[in-house]
């Protein structure tokens, strides 16, 4: 069972080692911004080159790779889906991320793990849907690991709270 949390500030640089942080990717595996360019940032340029060497994933599912400078052992990095209109399979993309990031987690036998709101940024997706499939997904999975959700901004803590609190 997953004991989930949700905290504010900068996935990039949490005050704490975690096993796992994932990264809000694109398919292509080329380092954009947000998390993506934060997570870049910290752990330095060699994260990129094994980015890059994995050559693209679909949307909807998730690799991973070295954690290098950052505060942790792994990075895995999920794509979330391009919100659209919502017809266009992006709440089942986003479920399917979310469940490829948690079969890596098993895999790695992670204890701790990071989780950014996926799509939530530059991919648009409406926030408060995009949290509550967030930890659905997430609460359904069996890991036995601590798994904090990290909110950027304090409206968002506030909406992942009362969520998770339902
Ligand atoms: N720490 C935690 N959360 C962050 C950070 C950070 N350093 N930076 C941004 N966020 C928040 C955003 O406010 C948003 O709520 O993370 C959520 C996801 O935003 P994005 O990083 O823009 O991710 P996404 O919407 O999935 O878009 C992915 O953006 O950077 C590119 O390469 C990436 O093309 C991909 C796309």
């Amino acid at each position: 069972m997953e004991k989930i949390s949700i905290i504010k500030g900068d996935i990039a640089y949490l005050p704490f080692h975690v096993d796992a942080i994932v990264n809000a990717a694109n398919s292509a595996l080329v380092p954009g911004g947000g998390v993506d360019g934060a997570i870049n940032k910290k752990a330095g340029p060699n994260l990129a080159k094994d980015m890059l060497l994995l050559g693209g994933t679909k949307t909807g599912t998730a690799v991973y790779t070295k954690a290098y400078d950052l505060n942790a052992d792994f990075v895995i990095h999920a794509v979330g889906p391009r919100y659209k209109d919502g017809e266009h399979g992006e709440k089942e993309l986003l479920v399917s991320a979310y469940e490829s990031v948690m079969k890596l987690a098993h895999k790695l036998e992670v204890n701790s793990l990071a989780i950014p709101f996926l799509s939530t940024g530059v991919y648009s997706y409406p926030l408060e849907e995009a949290i509550s499939i967030a930890l659905e997904t997430v609460r359904k999975d069996n890991l036995d690991a601590r798994v904090y959700f990290v909110a950027f901004d304090e409206t968002t803590e506030e909406i992942a709270k009362k969520i998770l609190e339902k």
